[in-house]
């Protein structure tokens, strides 16, 4: 227990210390309390070896068990360039639950698998189980140098995983650094959803694992009849951010898939009133509305005094969420976590999209004088 609370000294503690958002924390902490106060069955204990996790039919040659599928997300979470696999196990005869398309309903018995590489050299691999009394399971992996064992990390997590640029270096999160970014909307798991596995992919999407020929899509998925009970709608049109634009399109799917875990109207941080999760209607309304001149609710430490609103149509460098973005400044850096180094492609891409934001006001302007 005190282990546990302990470990709320991480990272996330001292950013949402520093940002002022004690009540996420209180909130956190409270979780814990009542967790811990269970007994915790022996199931509860991830396994002390990658191996014995059950991801792969031969350790020794690292051959993947054939019976997992692999996918990927088509707005994947960006990790200081990190290369991504990822897989799904399923037990065998079970079917995943698509009946509230926003958040799939998992068989007990679900496994997922995350793997980090930099520079071709595996570093971790990420771990979530459905466990029997529904609660998932996390747990970390580190690769050792050689690449021959993968061992269990500390709930704490693991600093100076793997040297990035600029004398920073890679962290395996702790388990409530996961489980910020996990438990913070409507579904624990982020990347395996309608959006992110649908087969009209986004071309313009940052970051994204061009060669799908490995990985399952939504509609694989249901003609395997591994997902049921989806809506006739999801089926009929698959689902895709209807934006005004190819870049617009691009920047709300990069916020989903890097934001939307925390900022959406279900979660702890619901009260900040930024709504970056895409449902699936999927117009973007709710990013657009709560983002384009919208102001921010406190400026942040290091934020600059003219950054008045999150984003101000035609001037990127004048929008607080830009700044948030550019910045690896603890206290103003978005996202707060799992991240060391700022995604310069995503810089560009958001400043694209906030400067064609004011195009588009000034034309709808010379319209209205126009007439
Ligand atoms: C900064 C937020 C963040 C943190 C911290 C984080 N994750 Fe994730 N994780 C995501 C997002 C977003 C996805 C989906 C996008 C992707 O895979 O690129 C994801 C995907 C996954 C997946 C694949 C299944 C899924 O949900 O799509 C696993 C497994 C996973 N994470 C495990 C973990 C574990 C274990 C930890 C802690 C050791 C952790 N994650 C920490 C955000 C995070
Ligand atoms: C792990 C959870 C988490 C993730 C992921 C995350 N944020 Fe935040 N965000 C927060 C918290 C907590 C705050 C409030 C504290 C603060 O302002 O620093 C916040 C505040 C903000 C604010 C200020 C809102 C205002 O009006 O004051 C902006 C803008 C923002 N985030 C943008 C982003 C963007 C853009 C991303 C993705 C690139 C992102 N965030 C990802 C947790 C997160």
């Amino acid at each position: 227990m005190a282990m546990v609370l302990n470990t709320q000294r991480s990272k996330l503690a001292r950013c949402y210390g520093l940002a002022g958002v004690g009540g996420f924390l209180i909130l956190a902490v409270g979780l814990f309390k009542s967790v811990t106060a269970v007994p915790q069955p022996a199931i509860a204990i991830p396994p002390q070896t990658l191996q014995e996790t059950g991801l792969y039919a031969d350790f020794a040659t690292l051959r993947i068990d054939p019976s997992h599928l692999a996918f990927s997300p088509q707005y994947p979470l960006w990790s200081d360039g990190a290369i991504k696999r990822r897989w799904i196990s399923l037990p065998p005869g079970s079917t995943i639950d698509g009946s509230n398309p926003d958040s799939f309903v998992f068989p007990v018995g679900t496994k997922f698998w995350k793997e980090f590489s930099f520079n071709g050299q595996r570093v971790e691999t990420r771990y979530l189980e459905r466990r029997a009394d529904g609660q998932w399971l996390y747990a970390a992996y580190a690769w050792s140098a050689d690449g021959r064992e993968a061992q269990l990390v500390s709930p704490r997590g693991k600093r100076g995983a793997y040297p990035l640029a600029g004398g920073r270096t890679h962290t395996i999160p702790g388990v409530n650094d996961c489980k910020a970014c996990h438990q913070g909307g409507p579904s624990e798991v982020l990347g395996f959803s309608v959006l992110q596995l649908s087969p009209e992919r986004d071309p313009n999407a940052l970051h994204a694992e061009l060669k799908l020929d490995q990985g399952v899509d939504l509609k694989d998925l249901v003609d395997r009849g591994l997902v049921v009970g989806l809506p006739a709608s999801v089926l009929q049109t698959p689902p895709r951010i209807n934006a005004a634009s190819a870049t617009e399109r691009a920047a709300l799917g990069y916020m989903h898939g890097n934001c939307g875990h925390c900022h959406n109207a279900q979660g702890p941080l619901q009260n900040i009133g930024l709504f970056l999760r895409q449902s699936i209607e999927g117009n973007g309304q709710a990013a657009i509305a709560s983002t384009v001149s919208h102001a921010v609710r406190k400026p942040a430490p290091g934020q600059s005094p003219d950054a008045i609103n999150r984003v101000e149509p035609g001037y990127p460098e004048r929008s607080a969420l830009m700044q948030r973005v550019s910045s690896r400044y603890p206290a103003l850096q978005m996202p707060p976590l799992g991240t060391e180094l700022v995604d310069d492609e995503a810089v560009a891409l958001l400043y694209r999209w906030i400067a064609e934001r004011g195009e588009s006001r000034k034309e709808a302007h010379l319209h209205q004088e126009g007439r």
